[in-house]
């Protein structure tokens, strides 16, 4: 018997609070980093702030960089060909509604933007695939920060809930919080939850959309088959807490989270049989048991 270990693939000076009420809408990409900026956390947070930095969150239009480059044919090969539906012959016909085929998990706070940003994004993405350095650090100036999983997607339940307190971050207690904009900290049931990840780890494709897309589907497969089998780790145990990766959260890039991911059992057996003298069929049998330890499908999407 021969056990395989192998990972498989392998917020304008700060705007006034009122900026994320919805009446202010960012023009550009600069506006929207600046209503989003986060280098105030920096100060207090380090460790966390330096974690996250390095994360696919923190350049989530970018990514791997395969994220940029997909946004890209998906303006060029898709809505802009399918013009006739889409309504977009070019860039600038494009609007907030477009992007968010990608942008509600990829960027939420686009819904914050006019289509003049909506537009930005786009020709950076298109120029960023195409190799241009500015665009692609224009890209990185947004992304899923802070205040995305602490202020934007920390309630989840509207109407018991309420509305999202654009002076709070959102956490593990009540308490005061000594940042200029962000003076209280409220407690969320959600954020040590799975749901949290869920609200863009996806759960099948995206019926809510006009063009229903589907990109990550993981979400799904922790609800209907990790969950039913007995799974009892939250996205945030395997992700966050073992082995101290904090906000960091790796996927598939990190050594000590691959290495565990599946373990693959093989047993064979080699043999031949005659069917009649002279010849010779040479047979095996082999088992092989594939155990995921991940807590879903592999790899997602
Ligand atoms: C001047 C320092 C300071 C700044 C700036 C600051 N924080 Fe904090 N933050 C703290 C301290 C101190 C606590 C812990 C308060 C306590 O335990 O009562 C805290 C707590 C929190 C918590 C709650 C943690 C929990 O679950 O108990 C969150 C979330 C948070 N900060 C996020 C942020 C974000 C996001 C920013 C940037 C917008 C930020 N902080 C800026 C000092 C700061
Ligand atoms: C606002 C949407 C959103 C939320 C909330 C969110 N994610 Fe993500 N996450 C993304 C996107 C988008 C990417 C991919 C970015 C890219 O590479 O383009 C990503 C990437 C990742 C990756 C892959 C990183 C890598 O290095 O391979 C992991 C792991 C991950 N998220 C875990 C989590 C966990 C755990 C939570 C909950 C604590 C969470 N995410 C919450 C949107 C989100
Ligand atoms: C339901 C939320 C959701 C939507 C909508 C969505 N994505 Fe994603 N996407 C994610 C998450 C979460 C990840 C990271 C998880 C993972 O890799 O398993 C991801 C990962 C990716 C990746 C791989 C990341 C990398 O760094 O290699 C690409 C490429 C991508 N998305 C492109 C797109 C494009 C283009 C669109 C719009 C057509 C889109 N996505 C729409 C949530 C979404
Ligand atoms: C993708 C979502 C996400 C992003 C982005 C994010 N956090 Fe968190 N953060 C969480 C979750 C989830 C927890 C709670 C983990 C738990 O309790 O299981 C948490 C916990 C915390 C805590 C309290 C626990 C601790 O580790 O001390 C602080 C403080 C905090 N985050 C600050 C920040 C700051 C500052 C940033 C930006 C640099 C940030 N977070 C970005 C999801 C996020
Ligand atoms: C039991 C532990 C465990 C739980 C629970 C878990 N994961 Fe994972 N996850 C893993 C492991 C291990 C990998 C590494 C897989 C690899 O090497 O490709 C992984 C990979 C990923 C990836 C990268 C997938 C890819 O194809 O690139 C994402 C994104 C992710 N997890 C998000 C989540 C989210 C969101 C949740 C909660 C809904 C979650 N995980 C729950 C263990 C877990």
């Amino acid at each position: 018997m021969k056990m395989l270990r192998f990972g498989l693939a392998a917020a304008i000076a700060l705007l006034p609070p009122a900026a994320f009420a919805a009446e202010k809408k960012a023009n550009s990409i600069d506006e929207l980093a600046k209503m989003y900026d986060v280098t105030s956390c920096k100060g207090c947070h380090a460790e966390i702030f330096a974690e996250w930095e390095k994360s696919f969150h923190a350049t989530s239009l970018i990514g791997s960089p395969r994220t940029m480059a997909t946004i890209a044919s998906t303006i060029k090969d898709g809505l802009l060909k399918e013009y006739t539906h889409s309504g977009a012959k070019e860039v600038n016909d494009l609007t907030v509604e477009h992007m968010m085929i990608c942008a509600k998990c990829h960027l939420p706070q686009l819904k914050n933007a006019t289509d003049a940003v909506a537009r930005e994004i786009a020709q950076a993405a298109i120029d960023g695939a195409a190799g241009d350095e500015n665009a692609r650090s224009q890209l990185a100036k947004v992304g899923i920060n802070c205040l995305i999983c602490h202020n934007q997607k920390a309630l989840i339940h509207r109407w018991t809930d309420g509305e999202i307190d654009p002076t709070a971050v959102y956490g593990s207690k009540d308490g005061d919080h000594p940042d200029g904009t962000f003076t209280k900290i409220k407690k969320s049931e959600t954020l040590p939850e799975s749901i949290m990840c869920g609200q863009c780890h996806g759960l099948g494709p995206n019926f809510d959309l006009a063009e229903p897309t589907q990109c990550a589907t993981l979400y799904g497969s922790y609800l209907h088959a990790y969950v039913p089998s007995g799974g009892s780790e939250t996205c945030q145990d395997c992700h966050m807490k073992k082995d101290g990766h904090g906000h960091f959260m790796p996927g598939y890039r990190d050594p000590s989270v691959a290495k565990s991911a599946v373990t693959v059992e093989v047993d064979a057996r080699g043999y031949y049989f005659l069917p009649k003298a002279g010849d010779s069929v040479p047979t095996a049998v082999v088992t092989v048991k594939m155990t995921s330890n991940a807590g879903h499908r592999i790899p997602d999407g």
